[in-house]
C-alpha cells in the first residue's frame, strides 16, 4: 500500500452563477446560488477518492492501491462546519475493519480550538464565457512547520518502510518549503509534488526548485510572461530537480516535460469537432491533478496515457457541475 498525503486548506464555497460578470458597483440578478466544500486538495482528494473506488471495484491487475489522506486546517472539532467538511467526502465505502476501503484518512488534520467558521470563498461564476472569479477569505491559523514536523514524525513512527508521496498546494512558501525539506530529512524516499498556482505570489520557484514533480497553472505561467505551456516547462526545467513537470493551458488542455530526457507531450482537451459545453471550471485544475497522482501511480501506463487521462479527466469535470460522477 502506497501513502498519498495531500496538504492543502479546505474552503467552503459559495458559488453564484451570473449570466455575465458584473460591472463594478452594480446591481445584477444570480440564476443560483450553491454552497459546496472546495479547496484545492480536499477537491483533488474527492476526485482521487473515486477513481480507487472504481480502480478497486475494477480488480484489474494494473489497479492502483493508495491510501489517500488530507493534511489542513479545520475549524474546532466539534464545530458543525467540520462535520460538513468531512462528510462531504463521504462517497468511499464504509470502512470498517475492512483495509482496503478507499476512506480519506483526516487523522493528521488541525482542528483549530474557538474557530467554529472555515475558510470560505465567495465565486462568481460567468455563464457568458465560463470564468470564475474567486474572493477568499481565511482567518483560521495556518499551519506552521513545526506543526507539520509532528504530523510527519507520526506518519514516520508507523510507515517508514512504506512508499508515500506528499502532494503541497504551495500556499505559503516558507513553511511548505521547511516542510518540504524536513521530509527530505527524516523520509528520504518519499516522492514529493508542488503546484505552483497563484499568480506572481512570491516564492514558488524555490518550492518548485525542491520537488520531484511540479505542477504549474496558465495563470502562475501567464504571470511569468510565458505564452504557452511549453514555454513554460522548457524555461523551468533547469529551475527544478523534478524530473517531471506539469503545466495546465484550459481549453488548450495540458503539457508535460520530462528530464532528463526532454520529452515534451502536450495533451489537448478535445478532438477537432468536439465541442467542449462548459458548465463549471471551478477546480478544473484540481481535477487534472487528481488524475496525474493516479496516472503517476500506474506504472504500467505510457507518459501519454497519464497524460491523456488526467486532460480527460478535467475536461469531463468542466462539462458537468461539481466533482460527483467523474469515473
Ligand atoms: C478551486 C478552489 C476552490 C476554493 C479556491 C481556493 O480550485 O480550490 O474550491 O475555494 O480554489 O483557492
Amino acid at each position: 500500500m502506497k501513502h498519498l498525503i495531500l496538504v492543502g486548506a479546505c474552503y467552503l464555497d459559495t458559488i453564484l452563477t451570473v449570466p455575465q460578470f458584473p460591472e463594478e458597483d452594480s446591481k445584477l440578478r444570480a440564476k443560483a446560488l450553491q454552497v459546496r466544500r472546495g479547496g484545492n486538495c480536499p477537491n483533488t482528494l474527492e476526485v482521487l477518492q473515486q477513481l480507487l473506488i472504481s480502480s478497486d471495484a475494477q480488480h484489474h491487475q494494473d489497479r492502483v492501491h493508495i491510501r489517500p489522506y488530507l493534511v489542513s486546517c479545520l475549524p474546532d472539532r466539534d464545530a458543525a462546519a467540520t462535520d460538513k467538511i468531512l462528510s462531504s467526502f463521504g462517497g468511499g465505502r464504509d470502512g470498517g475493519d475492512d483495509e482496503n476501503a478507499v476512506l480519506v484518512d483526516f487523522s493528521h488534520c488541525l482542528y483549530r480550538k474557538g474557530h467554529d467558521e472555515p475558510a470560505s470563498s465567495y465565486i462568481i461564476r460567468s455563464i457568458q464565457n465560463g470564468s470564475r472569479t474567486i474572493v477568499n477569505y481565511n482567518d483560521l491559523p495556518e499551519m506552521t512547520t513545526d506543526e507539520f514536523k509532528g504530523i510527519a514524525d507520526a506518519f514516520a513512527a508507523e510507515h517508514s518502510d512504506e512508499e508515500s508521496w506528499w502532494h503541497f498546494e504551495g500556499r505559503i512558501p516558507e513553511t511548505t518549503l521547511g516542510c518540504i525539506q524536513y521530509l527530505r530529512r527524516i523520509l528520504p524516499k518519499s516522492t514529493i509534488s508542488v503546484e505552483v498556482e497563484k499568480p506572481n505570489r512570491e516564492g514558488l520557484v524555490e518550492l518548485a526548485a525542491e520537488a520531484d514533480t511540479v505542477f504549474y497553472s496558465k495563470s502562475w505561467a501567464e504571470s511569468r510572461g510565458y505564452h504557452s505551456p511549453e514555454e513554460c516547462l522548457r524555461a523551468e526545467a533547469p529551475s527544478t530537480r523534478a524530473t517531471v513537470l506539469l503545466c495546465t493551458w484550459g481549453a488548450e488542455g495540458a503539457a508535460s516535460f520530462c528530464k532528463p530526457s526532454g520529452e515534451y507531450i502536450h495533451g489537448p482537451a478535445n478532438q477537432p469537432g468536439e465541442p467542449i459545453s462548459v458548465v463549471d471550471t471551478i477546480g478544473a485544475g484540481d481535477t487534472f491533478i487528481a488524475g496525474m497522482l493516479y496516472g503517476l501511480h500506474n506504472e504500467t501506463w505510457s507518459r501519454e496515457a497519464k497524460l491523456a487521462f488526467a486532460v480527460g479527466l478535467a475536461t469531463k469535470k468542466v462539462q458537468i457541475e461539481g466533482f460527483a460522477h467523474l469515473t
